[in-house]
Order: C-alpha cells, then sequence, then structure tokens
C-alpha cells in the first residue's frame, strides 16, 4: 500500500466517523412525538419518520444557554416500544418520572 493510498484511506475511515458522530447527535425530522420538561431538560419521546414509529427519547439542557443554530441534542435510552402521537406528563411526585399515554399501533396510516 503507498502512502497517497494510506492517506486516503485515513481520510476515507475519517469521514464515515463524523458520518456516524453526526447521525448519532441529531434526531431525523419527526412528527407526532409527545414531550415534557422534566426539570432543566425538554424531553422529546417517541414519534413518527421515515413512515416508521420510533422508541428514541432525546432531550435538550435547558440550564445552559445554547446557540440556536447548533442545538446541543442528547439522545437517552429508548422506549422499550415505538410510540407516536402519544401524551405526555411528568409525575408532582417526584418531579421526574414521565407518564406516556398512548394509543397502542405500530404502523403511521
Ligand atoms: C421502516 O419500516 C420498514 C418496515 O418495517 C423498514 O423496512 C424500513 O427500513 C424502516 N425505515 C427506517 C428508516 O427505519
Ligand atoms: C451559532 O452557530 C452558527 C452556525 O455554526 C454560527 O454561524 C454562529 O456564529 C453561531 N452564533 C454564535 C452567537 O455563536
Ligand atoms: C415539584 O415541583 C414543584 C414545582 O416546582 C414543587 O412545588 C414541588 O415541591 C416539587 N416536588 C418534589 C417532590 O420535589
Amino acid at each position: 500500500m503507498n502512502l497517497i493510498q494510506i492517506i486516503f484511506d485515513f481520510f476515507l475511515i475519517l469521514s464515515c466517523i463524523n458520518l456516524f458522530v453526526i447521525c448519532d447527535d441529531f434526531p431525523s425530522p419527526r412528527a407526532a412525538q409527545a414531550s415534557s420538561l422534566v426539570n432543566n431538560k425538554l424531553y422529546f419521546f417517541g414519534g413518527v419518520f421515515a413512515d416508521n414509529f420510533t422508541n428514541e427519547v432525546w432531550y435538550l439542557d435547558l440550564s445552559n444557554s445554547f446557540n440556536l443554530s447548533v442545538l446541543p441534542w442528547h439522545k437517552d435510552q429508548g422506549l422499550p416500544v415505538a410510540v407516536a402521537f402519544a401524551s405526555s406528563c411528568v409525575s408532582p411526585i417526584d418531579n421526574s418520572s414521565v407518564f406516556l399515554i398512548w394509543w397502542k399501533h405500530d404502523t403511521c396510516l
């Protein structure tokens, strides 16, 4: 393997890593998600993207200011099931448990 090939491979691998990081750091555009403010974190649960329901959970930490052009998304552990069109509310008992209520169905339309 010559030097040019090694450099080419290095940048190819680097661009794949960047792609992975970008995919992991931003939620895909979606609809029908539920959201709740838990302490200083604004959570988004489930929703529909690419015609599928998702179990993804994302949040924005609102305790620090941030640039609105570059939202600091955090991905949390996924829900055990994919949900969309759900309602959510935070329990006043501990201010951190979230109740999600949804109508069970697993495909959109
Ligand atoms: C959506 O679901 C279909 C059927 O299960 C699957 O073939 C497809 O890969 C899924 N799309 C995405 C983006 O996950
Ligand atoms: C916010 O992010 C955008 C895009 O990266 C950048 O152009 C802009 O200068 C940033 N604004 C501030 C106040 O940092
Ligand atoms: C939950 O938050 C409310 C409003 O901030 C507060 O009055 C209440 O004491 C909190 N409850 C607990 C268990 O922390």
